[in-house]
């Protein structure tokens, strides 16, 4: 089974006009790649990201969306509004939305269900923290928060990326290892397997201070199909050179 690699840039709340400018201009410069990219903006640059990004082989997505159609929402952006403007991706679950935001894994799984329902494709984040890992709960918190996912889409969950970001690696410096980021995906794998036939086309995505310096390591494991990258994916050097290592 080969994958082709999907390497995704998470912006995070980071970046201005001239900025994102800059950076877009810098990844059209370096690319193309054998590999997908794609890169996840803040919401209000999203229509100028997309216009920048006509015409080129770079994807691009928003980093969260509401669970609800449309209507008194105040501050919310629809999965329709993202749709209208030809959105690839969004990020849903992200462990700072869980842990700011108080998301819960059914709220994640609506979101996905929102964006699955306007022909946009999910990134559903999963992952444990420190406490958690050190507990031994790894397993069963990641198990728990895919579950409500594949709860939710039932076959559809076939149609989403999976993305394993340890918390305690994110921003941290601390990758988890090939070996321990693995033996995650694995897991999830397996779990995906007993709910679609097509779990071994699915992309699952490693997040947790990927660097160029240790991206190809991680990106070669069985099921680490990419990355989902934080601040290496600020500077298009750096951002370019992993999507190199995933060629
Ligand atoms: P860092 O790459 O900055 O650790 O962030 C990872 C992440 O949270 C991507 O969504």
């Amino acid at each position: 089974m080969t994958r082709r690699k999907l390497v995704v840039g998470n912006w995070k709340m980071n970046g201005s006009r001239a900025a994102n400018a800059e950076l877009l201009a810098g990844l059209k410069a370096a690319g193309p790649w054998v590999g997908e990219v794609a890169v996840c903006s803040p919401a209000p640059y999203l229509g100028e990201v997309a216009l920048s990004l006509q015409g080129e082989a770079i994807h691009w997505g928003a980093q969260d969306v509401s669970a609800f159609e449309s209507g008194a929402y105040t501050g919310e952006v629809s999965a329709a509004m993202l749709a209208e403007f030809g959105c690839h991706y969004v990020i849903v679950g992200h462990s700072e939305r869980r842990a700011y935001h108080a998301e819960s894994d059914q709220l994640v799984a609506d979101k996905a269900k929102a964006v699955l329902a306007h022909r946009m494709t999910p990134i559903v984040c999963v992952g444990e923290t420190l406490a958690e890992r050190e507990a031994g709960q790894t397993a069963e918190v990641v198990k728990r928060q895919l579950s409500a996912v594949i709860h939710t889409l039932k076959s559809c969950i076939s149609q989403v990326v999976v993305a394993y970001e340890p918390v305690w690696a994110i921003g941290t410096g601390k990758t988890a290892s090939p070996e321990q980021a693995q033996e995650v995906h694995a897991l999830l794998r397996a779990q995906l397997q007993a709910a679609t036939e097509h779990a071994g086309d699915m992309k699952l995505l490693y997040g947790g201070s990927v660097k160029a310096d240790n991206a190809a390591d991680l990106f070669s494991r069985a099921d680490i199909d990419g990355g989902l990258i934080g601040g290496a994916s600020l500077k298009a050097v750096d951002f370019a050179a992993i999507c190199r290592a995933a060629g």
